[in-house]
């Protein structure tokens, strides 16, 4: 439909002033001042000089100059849209969560895909991970699992967090690479974390280039809990499955698409949508007990590691559905704020070491990230059900407490008592726990070759072929000898085959001897 015609007039320089009336509203200043004149600031006369008065200029201006917020330190670049969530089959025997009760019922979701090392302003199709980050607005309070498009983690506790996203992110003397894997620093340091195999396979596959957000997969990637009415807690591996299936591009299609449109992947995402075209993802639960986590080969608590589905079948359970845009990128997709910390009765955490960490993590980037303690009232992150407490004050409170009491117990009856406690409110599941306090890891975390190798022997000879070039293209990238042989050593401990191509493909030779390892490789489930 086209505009209505408004009404102009040109001023005195040929200046364009359109004018409200009729439908279109007046502009105003932030102090809701109607504005007469947009296009000039005040002057001393018509060539003179700008006036210290001109308080509309200055407010305009003093916005526009505070418009950027930091980036996020990783996840930078990412792209948000609203759905739902329903329920298909029933999750009642194992947990209490309202949203897993009953059959059709829906909550509303919002998520954000991101990749995890570029800068805001990377590209979209590169080689590295996907983050898929759901926030679910439950009757009972927000539920964010904030999943990648990979099921297991470089690192196995958060202390090495800080090292692992420096050492992924620019390089601090020269300030790139902003968005690929490709240099010395990063292969340094997983070549030094033997922990990293597993997920590097992950990132060296045709996974890591995926052809559109609407063809990957999200995994939870932490064991975490299930807690049923009667306190019964279950293991738990959350999945979502796309409905369109899994597809990539390959390595030389990325680097086109790159070249062409940056924005590939948000730009489908919004033209999916806007053409009526939802993408939908199954959500999927693999679901088993203390005895078997006792009988797996590794830990469960290892997010380094998977639970084989031939082991235990992923269970769909329901759908997520997307099919509204956000109507404004900055006020939504931007501050949103996903935190792993945000449970409701029925979930909970294990004793994961990267899981206990990030509950810290996102709290306190966020704080700082969208300017203090308040940013739950920005409408993106306030639940949808109802909330009340005695928090107060602070940068940019919208909603503080009501009447006389900011504290409880008080002796003031309602309305002016305010909230109290309540039985159904969230309880911890009570996990027995003992031993000394020391800073040592489980020797239960230490075979971390054992399921690089069955992912790559799960692929396809033609995608073998495609994760040996990508380990051989970014490994070329690599300045230093030393950090090349040492990948090559870790690969011999995943296939032989493998670490000859990318030692071959990189002109090394003779091959290093094979990396020094905690526990031997155990030939488990063969595909
Ligand atoms: C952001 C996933 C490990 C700290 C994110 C986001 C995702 C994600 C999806 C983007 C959220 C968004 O779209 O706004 C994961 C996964 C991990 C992992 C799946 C491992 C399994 C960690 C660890 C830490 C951490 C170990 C720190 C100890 C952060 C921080 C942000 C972030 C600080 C930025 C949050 C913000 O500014 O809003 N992560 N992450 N992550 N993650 Fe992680």
């Amino acid at each position: 439909k086209a505009p209505k015609a408004m009404a102009t007039h040109v001023g005195a320089g040929g200046e364009t002033h359109q004018t409200a009336g009729e439908g279109t509203p007046a502009m105003t200043t932030q102090q809701g001042l109607a504005v007469s004149d947009d296009q000039n600031t005040l002057r001393a006369g018509a060539r003179g000089p700008a006036l210290m008065e001109d308080f509309h200029f200055r407010e305009k201006i003093f916005h526009f100059d505070h418009e950027r917020i930091p980036e996020r330190v990783v996840h930078a670049r990412g792209y948000g849209a609203h759905g739902y969530f329903e329920l298909t089959d029933s999750l009642a025997d194992v947990c209490k969560a309202d949203l897993f009760g009953k059959v059709g019922e829906r909550t509303p979701a919002f998520v954000r895909f991101s990749t995890v090392a570029g800068n805001k302003g990377s590209a979209d199709v590169v080689r590295d991970v996907r983050g898929f980050a759901v926030k679910l607005y439950t009757s009972q309070g927000n539920w964010d699992l904030v999943g990648n498009n990979i099921p297991v983690f470089f690192i196995q506790d958060a202390i090495k967090f800080p090292d692992f996203v420096h050492a992924a992110k620019q390089a601090p003397d020269r300030d790139f690479p902003q968005a690929q894997t490709a240099h010395d620093n990063f292969w340094d340091f997983v070549s030094l974390s033997p922990e990293a195999t597993h997920m590097v396979c992950w990132a060296m596959s045709d996974r890591a280039i995926p052809r559109s957000f609407r063809f990957m997969e999200g995994f939870g990637v932490h064991t975490f809990r299930l807690i049923n009415a009667q306190g019964k807690s279950t293991y738990v591996k959350f999945h979502w499955k796309p409905k369109l299936g899994l597809q990539s591009v390959v390595w030389n299609e990325a680097l086109k698409i790159n070249g062409a449109d940056p924005d590939f992947h948000r730009r489908d995402l919004w033209q999916a949508i806007k053409t009526g075209n939802f993408p939908e993802w199954e959500l999927g639960v693999q679901l088993f007990d203390d005895a078997f986590a006792d009988s797996f080969d590794f830990d469960i608590l290892d997010p380094t590691k998977l639970i084989p589905e031939e082991l235990v079948p992923v269970r769909r359970v329901g759908r997520l559905v997307l099919d509204r845009m956000p109507d404004n990128f900055f006020a939504e997709t931007e501050q949103v704020a996903f935190c792993t910390q945000n449970v409701i009765p029925g979930i909970d955490f294990t004793n994961d070491p990267l899981l206990q960490g990030r509950n810290f993590s996102y709290l306190d980037t966020q704080t700082k990230r969208l300017g203090g303690p308040n940013f739950t009232h920005i409408p993106i992150n306030a639940p949808k059900c109802p909330f009340a407490n005695f928090q107060q004050d602070g940068h940019m409170a919208m909603h503080n407490p009501k009447g006389r009491a900011n504290y409880e117990p008080n002796s003031w009856s309602q309305p002016a008592g305010g909230p109290r406690e309540t039985p159904a409110g969230y309880t911890s599941y009570p996990e027995e726990e003992s031993g000394p306090k020391l800073r040592q890891r489980s020797e239960t975390f230490a075979d971390h070759y054992s399921q690089a190798r069955q992912f790559y022997i799960s692929q396809t000879p033609v995608e073998q072929t495609h994760m040996r070039d990508a380990f051989v293209f970014e490994l070329s990238k690599v300045e230093t000898p030393a950090i090349r042989a040492r990948m090559v050593s870790h690969l011999l401990h995943v296939d032989t085959e493998l670490a000859q191509g990318v030692a071959t493909g990189l002109g090394l030779s003779p091959l290093p001897a094979p990396a020094p390892a905690a526990r031997p490789v155990v030939e488990g489930l063969e595909p």
